[in-house]
């Protein structure tokens, strides 16, 4: 067992890392006195902490007010420390207002794309109605619930879903549920008007959840954080979540049998998928994931690529309430990452996640397939064509 050796690997440096300390310890004690043995009593002069530097950059000065607020040392009690005045500045009372602090606090507000100001402006809002909710959706408490990220107009790929590796239902003698998360449109952004048939699917498969924002790219951190919010409201008990775009395929075979092969303490912290380290803002305003310099400076955490991802519904859990301590930032992955980060765990890398497709010619071949967790991106033809594969008995993949 890897494991095993990886724990007699671990102890062993830290019995030697606990010895090292031993010896600077008393190096350092019998430095520290004088030559007839008395303790000399060192006092620094100067101050040796950090004071707290106000950022130039408006979400990281947002995070820094969270942070303030939050931390049990300075803000507990009633010695409550008065808040800097930079810190003090929450703007309107009522979050869910449009944040006219923003284009004065942004030094390059006006030339942002209108897309991201929309972002800036209604980025302290976490609280949208539910339009369809599915409240009994988890009375099963399944073991796997599938959360799938779609769009009102993606019907199709809604379906084929359904029909191929999200079906619900008892699989592999595992239940499953699938919901898929939307938002609304907006008449200003032109969409036909699709809510009678959006309604009508839901009456028909009791899958779809919807909350009333505008359901742009920006906004899917809105989406996670609503969803988790509906999670510890309606599906606590789920044991594990997959977390996926409605243009990936998943082999919820391959999932349910590497979810049962976990031990308790694995599976309770367990969150894993196609992870990217050391990934930064794009400064490119044409790019889908641009983030300004006046908004956001510094490195992202290792954070698993958004396509599709599977934690623990414990870890859910924990990331609802540690998403109340991050502020929203406006790339969805990117988001859960920091929200880990606040809770000290880190994204686990596993090859079968494969977010950024397989080599070109392994696609059509079908026992590839087997072998994989996740792939994108795959279309509703895609998906009924590959569905079969994993699931047929007779194919011989030695
Ligand atoms: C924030 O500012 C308001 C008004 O300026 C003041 O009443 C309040 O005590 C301040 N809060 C903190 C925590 O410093
Ligand atoms: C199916 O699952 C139930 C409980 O989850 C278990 O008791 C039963 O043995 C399982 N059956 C098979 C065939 O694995
Ligand atoms: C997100 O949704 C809210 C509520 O509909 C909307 O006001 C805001 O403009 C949206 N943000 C983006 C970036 O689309
Ligand atoms: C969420 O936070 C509250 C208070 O901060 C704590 O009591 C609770 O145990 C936390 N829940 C989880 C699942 O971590």
């Amino acid at each position: 067992m890897p494991l095993a050796r990886r724990k007699v690997r671990v102890l062993c440096v830290t019995m030697m890392l606990n010895v090292f300390i031993c010896v600077l310890v008393g190096v350092s004690w019998s430095l520290g006195r004088d030559r007839s043995g008395r303790h000399k009593v060192r006092i620094p002069f100067k101050r040796f902490w950090r004071k707290q530097e106000q950022s130039r950059t408006f979400w990281n000065r947002e995070q820094q007010r969270l942070d303030f607020l939050h931390n049990p040392v300075i803000s507990g009690g009633e010695s409550l420390a008065k808040l800097p005045d930079w810190l003090n500045d929450t703007g309107p009372l009522d979050p869910c207002e449009p944040d006219y602090r923003v284009p004065t606090q942004v030094s390059d507000y006006s030339k942002l794309p209108q897309r991201f100001q929309d972002f800036l402006l209604h980025m302290r809002c976490r609280t949208y109605p539910m339009l369809i909710n599915q409240p009994h959706v988890c009375d099963e408490k399944p073991f796997l619930l599938l959360a799938v990220k779609s769009l009102i107009p993606h019907f199709d790929r809604r379906q084929a879903i359904r029909e191929t590796w999200g079906r619900a239902g008892v699989v592999a003698n595992r239940t499953v549920v699938t919901v898929f998360l939307l938002g609304s449109t907006l008449p200003l952004d032109h969409f036909p008007d699709l809510l009678g048939m959006l309604g009508h699917e839901a009456e028909l498969h009791k899958d779809l959840l919807q909350w009333d924002y505008r359901d742009t790219f920006y906004n899917l951190t809105l989406k996670e954080v609503l969803f988790l919010e509906w999670f510890s409201q309606s599906c606590p008990q789920a044991r594990f979540v997959l977390k996926g775009d409605d243009d990936v395929f998943v082999n919820t075979l391959r999932i349910i049998e590497l979810l049962e092969g976990l031990s308790d303490s694995r599976a309770k912290d367990l969150f894993i998928g196609d992870v990217i380290s050391d990934a930064g803002p794009h400064r490119n305003q044409k790019l889908k994931y641009f983030v300004p310099e006046s908004v956001f400076v510094g490195r992202y955490p290792p954070y698993a690529g958004g396509g599709g991802y599977l934690y623990s519904g414990e870890v859910a859990l924990r990331l609802h309430n540690a998403s109340r301590q991050v502020v929203l930032y406006p790339i969805d992955d990117v988001y859960t990452g920091m929200c880990l980060k606040k809770l000290g765990l880190a994204p686990e890398r596993h090859s079968g996640f494969r977010t950024f497709d397989i080599e070109e010619k392994f696609r059509d071949k079908p026992c590839v397939y087997r072998s994989l967790l996740l792939v994108h991106s795959r279309g509703p033809q895609d998906m009924l064509a590959i569905w079969p594969w994993v699931v047929q008995p007779e194919l011989d993949c030695q």
